[in-house]
């Protein structure tokens, strides 16, 4: 056997013994809590469910990310690489496809048949389309394991088209279709924001890039706008992205819920503020996120700001899950006839400022505007209280990639999402040391709180 053979050889096996120590991980870890490893087979879903909460425990979770990384370099090393650019190619089809099938209600409508399915004569019936192209649609998503073709023409849903499931009827959402995010918990909003605006924005990056003018991103092309996007949400005619966007943001913790993100063991410390602290969230879109710290902390008092339209939503949010903290005046909202974070922020008596998802969404001089305005605000105690992902290289760590590959690939599609949206960007941790130093904030601590890869980056006043 050659030698290049033979290492290579060496790799597959390093690879493959990394899936098989992985799999030993983790069925010591579901056979010692006694839960059975749920099947892909398995037509229901439910983040509550004790087997999928054990996927966050730090061995499991370290263990699934080896076997993504590992299974997805196994392939990318055996596939023919014309097969592999190819597909890469046209992986915008599992998009549009599962935008298709979450529009159309096909979970909702296989969720009547159980693990059996249904022949897909009568999904199409049921959702008024054309069976032959409808049958190839699912056939293209159970072939990337989102629903499963049980026997030929007959789907089923399966573990992964149920996270899809809206919450309501089939006839329901046919016969309501203004009403369809009422009950979802924001992931099917998200998936859908997903693959329907940022599907067609990704399609100007490449013209965007070779037509470079300033603050002309890929959104503004392909929604034929000037404004940034969360401007043209504001319009009136946008309401339904927006409302879709905003909740889509409740659910994009999609490695683990929000409060584990928020709130999480080894995260910010929010226990430790005084009574009655105040967090203002700037930016807080539906005010989720202040929301879950004010259940477990309703010692601390809450500014809510935002853009207008986005906070008359918030202040409904909490009309409905908290309204004692309204009443009891623990909570305000400020929407932009008093706020506007490039403007000059109104509270001069914050104990945080916490900003979720906001920092990835602007460059370096817009955010950096941003903090000022936070900064020439800020009493000496207050901290900025920060939540976004912060960038991994790709570069190689034997015989996996240190970032874990396809494993964590959603960092990467955040981050090529909000440069086309608004030309921002994940930031590795020294970017956001700079940027920060540039406002006059100096980065004082980052907190990794368990089962979540929400990292909690803390800065204070220099
Ligand atoms: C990605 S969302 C994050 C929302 C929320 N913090 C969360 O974690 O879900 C960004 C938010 O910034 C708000 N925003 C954008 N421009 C703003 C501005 N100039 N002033 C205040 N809020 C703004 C948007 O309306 C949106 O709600």
């Amino acid at each position: 056997m050659a030698d290049t053979t033979r290492t290579q050889i060496e790799t597959l096996r390093q690879l493959a013994k990394i899936v098989n120590e992985s799999l030993d991980t983790i069925e010591a870890a579901y056979s010692q809590a006694g839960v059975a490893l749920p099947s892909l087979n398995s037509p229901t879903f439910s983040s509550a469910d004790p087997a999928e909460v054990l996927r966050t425990e730090p061995a499991v979770a370290r263990a699934t990310l080896d076997i993504m990384a590992a299974a997805a370099q196994l392939s990318a090393e055996v596939c023919s690489p014309l097969t592999m650019v190819l597909n890469a190619s046209q992986s915008f089809y599992l998009a549009s496809c599962l935008n298709v099938a979450s529009e159309l209600n096909v979970v909702e409508i296989l969720k009547e048949y159980g693990a059996g399915g249904v022949h897909v004569d009568e999904i199409a019936a049921r959702s008024k389309t054309e069976t032959g192209l409808l049958s190839r649609i699912l056939r293209l998503l159970a072939t990337h394991h989102v629903f499963r073709e049980v026997k030929p023409d007959v789907f089923a849903n399966n573990r992964i088209s149920a996270v899809l499931d809206k919450g309501q009827s089939a006839a329901d959402l046919f016969a309501k279709p203004e009403e369809r995010f009422t009950k979802d918990t924001g992931i099917v909003a998200l998936v859908e924001y997903c693959s329907d605006d940022l599907l067609r924005v990704s399609a100007e990056l490449t013209t965007t890039i070779l037509n470079a003018q300033p603050n002309v991103y890929p959104y503004n092309r392909a929604f034929d706008t000037d404004l940034p996007m969360f401007y043209f949400f504001q319009r009136p005619e946008n309401a339904y992205k927006l409302k879709r966007f905003a909740l889509g943001m409740q659910g994009i913790q999609t490695t683990s819920s929000l409060s584990e993100g928020v709130l999480g063991q080894s995260g910010f410390e929010w226990d430790t503020l005084p009574a009655d602290a105040v967090v203002v969230d700037v930016g807080c879109g539906n005010g989720h996120v202040s929301l879950a710290i004010a259940q477990k902390h309703p010692k601390l008092k809450i500014v809510n700001q935002d853009l207008a339209r986005q906070v008359g939503l918030a202040k409904q949010y909490w009309e409905t899950e908290m309204p004692s903290h309204i009443e009891n005046q623990r909570v305000e909202f400020q929407g932009d006839a008093d706020h506007d974070f490039f403007q000059p922020q109104p509270v001069k008596n914050a104990d945080i400022f916490l900003l979720r998802f906001i920092a990835h969404n602007w460059d370096d001089v817009k955010l950096a505007h941003i903090l000022q305005k936070l900064r020439d605000a800020a009493m000496p105690t207050t901290k900025l209280v920060i939540l976004d992902k912060i960038q991994l290289f790709a570069a190689s760590w034997e015989p996996l990639l240190s970032n874990w590959g396809v494993g964590n690939a959603e960092y990467y599609y955040f981050d090529m999402g909000v440069h086309n949206m608004l030309g921002g960007g994940e930031r590795t941790l020294p970017a956001f040391a700079a940027v920060l130093a540039r406002a006059h904030w100096r980065l004082d601590k980052v907190y990794r709180p368990q089962g979540s890869h929400q990292p909690h980056i803390v800065a204070v006043p220099m």
